[in-house]
């Protein structure tokens, strides 16, 4: 179980030090893409690790000074200070001595030597996940590293990734403090950031059982489908010519799931913004919370937008609730959220923060991952375009080619779901997992693990293990045929939405639109590199960014494969 004073200190340390205001930003390149880029949450926490680490390093205190402290030392100091800060030195380097000592007689996994103040982080490139892959080949499944003064333990094999997501589950089940938890997710009042306990087991339950039941996700279904038909008839209006498909994708994703949570389109990755004055948050700024998690001021300066931006929504939800009176039904997450708020029954009171928070789980959650994902699909397809054929072939055997593929169909499209697997092997779009942390001391296959270690389970290296894939490298959508290989947390071979009990609470919603997209993208329209271009020239690297985007956004030409009023809306 979290301690809570420990949770809530360690909070309370991350905020203030992060408070101090040093961009650590500065001079990283988050990437050229548009709104789709996920850019770097993941990234910045690893980042703010080295801030947080080297501030704690320098001042020897996981706390910073208070002022008056500060203020006192330059003053002179009545003997009591003098002696109580000699007895205070005294005691520190006893508690040092005695630290380093208990360390020596713990085992910990291996791992590179860590340097004084940054610890291993020189080791670590722009691709966190590569590099810690090179060091595990090195090192071992499980390794031991220092980022600035804080302890990291990084899993590269299926079983480690169970010793932590599955035997020692709950001991890992935390997260760290971060600053994006602090601004973004209105102090840890959301699920993503939150710590164990009462509040996030509530948050969980809320979703599983009234946002993404199956019946819930059922009712929202035709949303889905408009959607879909919309997306691919401006992809029709915009056939023969190139096509950036990222932006098209975002759109998308963004537009499903801002009817589902918001009840509206408040947003149009267009730039123009329906509903919403402008003076309210848009919701690129809103997609660029979390590539501004680094920048503890402009996060601050968001933040206020979008309290206005929620204020606005949740008085909209509100004002139609009483003016339908008895006749209400919840309509959308929001309308939901809302009613629970209002629930004086709950074990946990639902603050309208953490309504906010919930909220900007949603919207943020499923838009870049689904987005990445079917971007992923269709590049390494048109590596490959006999993977193409195969894939529609299925699809016309199955559907024929005078209807759209829908939901229903999914389960008989086998060709498709490997597809999508093997590209969840090869680009996890969340290849380290989020980070967690040790709730208590513990010992992992034979090694020490320190309470406040953070864990990182590296997918992209078992994607790559040759012991479980033959020539990783390739793209092969056959090798999953005829195994059953899930990706919900049961197969620890394949985690794109991790497993136990931090799993992604959305990965029904986000199966679905990955699946619906690729089905109706290959379906409607065959597929050709712009110019001339050649498959060997489709550059397949990743941009820097723990979301692992494409590095050079995908340019393709469409042209419609169906008859063409089937295009119409
Ligand atoms: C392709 C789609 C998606 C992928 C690949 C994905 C992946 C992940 C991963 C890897 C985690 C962290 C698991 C861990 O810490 O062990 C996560 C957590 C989470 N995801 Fe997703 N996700 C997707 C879609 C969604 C959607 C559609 C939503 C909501 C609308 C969502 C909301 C969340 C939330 C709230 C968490 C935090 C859970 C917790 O800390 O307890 N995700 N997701």
């Amino acid at each position: 179980m979290l301690d809570g004073i420990n949770g809530a200190a360690n909070r309370v340390n991350g905020g203030d030090l992060l408070d101090e205001g040093v961009n650590v930003d500065d001079g990283v390149d988050l990437g050229t893409r548009c709104c789709c880029e996920v850019t770097g949450l993941w990234r910045l926490l690893l980042v703010n690790e080295v801030r947080n680490s080297a501030i704690n390093t320098f001042t020897g205190s996981k706390y910073s000074p208070s002022p008056s402290l500060k203020h006192h030392s330059s003053m002179e100091a009545p003997s009591w200070l003098l002696l109580s800060v000699a007895w205070l030195a005294s005691l520190t380097i006893l508690s040092t001595i005695f630290i380093s000592r208990r360390c020596k007689q713990l085992k910990f996994p291996p791992g590179p030597k860590p340097w004084p103040i940054i610890g291993n982080l020189n080791l670590i490139g722009s691709l966190p996940h590569q590099s810690l892959h090179k060091l595990s080949q090195r090192y071992g499944p499980l390794m031991h590293l220092k980022f600035g003064s804080y302890p990291l333990v990084v899993a590269s094999s299926v079983e480690m990734a169970a010793e932590f997501l599955k035997s020692h589950d709950q001991i890992f089940a935390t997260r760290p403090p971060h600053a994006a938890g602090k601004y973004t997710a209105y102090n840890y009042s959301d699920i993503l950031w939150a710590p164990y306990g009462p509040h996030w087991r509530q948050g969980r339950k809320i979703y599983q059982n009234e946002l993404f039941s199956s019946k819930r996700l059922e009712s929202f279904e035709y949303i889905r489908v408009e959607e879909m038909r919309a997306f691919v008839s401006r992809l029709y209006g915009l056939s023969g010519k190139p096509v950036v498909l990222i932006g098209h994708l975002t759109r998308l994703t963004l537009s499903n799931i801002s009817r589902m949570v918001l009840g509206n389109k408040y947003f149009d990755v267009s730039g123009d913004d329906r509903n919403v004055s402008k003076s309210i948050v848009s919701l690129q700024e809103l997609q660029s919370f979390k590539r501004l998690s680094g920048y503890v001021k402009r996060m601050k300066t968001l933040k206020k937008k979008l309290d206005r931006f929620h204020d606005h929504v949740f008085d909209e939800h509100k004002r139609k609730k009483e003016e339908l009176g008895k006749d209400f039904v919840a309509q959308d997450m929001v309308d939901l959220l809302l009613q629970l708020a209002d629930d004086p029954d709950l074990d946990v009171k639902l603050t309208y923060d953490a309504v906010r928070g919930l909220t900007v789980d949603l919207v943020t959650g499923g838009t870049d991952t689904t987005a990445v994902t079917v971007e992923w699909v269709i590049s390494e397809l048109m590596k490959q375009p006999q993977l193409i054929t195969k894939a529609t072939q299925e699809l016309d055997r199955v559907i024929g080619r005078e209807r759209w593929v829908e939901e229903r169909d999914i389960p008989q499209l086998p060709y498709l779901d490997a597809i999508m697997k093997e590209t969840m092997r090869k680009h996890s779009v969340a290849p380290l997992l989020a980070p967690h942390m040790a709730m208590e001391d513990c010992k992992v296959a034979g090694y020490d693990i320190r309470k406040g270690t953070r864990v990182f389970i590296n997918t992209w290296s078992i994607g790559r293990d040759p012991s479980l894939w033959e020539q990783p490298e390739e793209f092969r959508p056959e090798r999953f045929l005829g195994r059953n290989i899930d990706v919900k947390g049961r197969s620890f071979e394949l985690l794109p939405f991790g497993a136990g009990r931090r799993m992604c609470p959305g990965y029904n919603l986000g199966l679905k639109m990955i699946q619906l997209s690729i089905a109706n993208l290959l379906q409607a329209f065959n597929w050709k590199l712009p110019g001339n271009m050649k498959v060997e020239d489709l550059s397949m690297e990743e941009a820097p960014g723990i979301t692992a985007p494409r590095k050079f956004p995908l340019v393709a030409i469409l042209e419609p494969r169906l008859p063409l009023h089937l295009y119409e809306l």
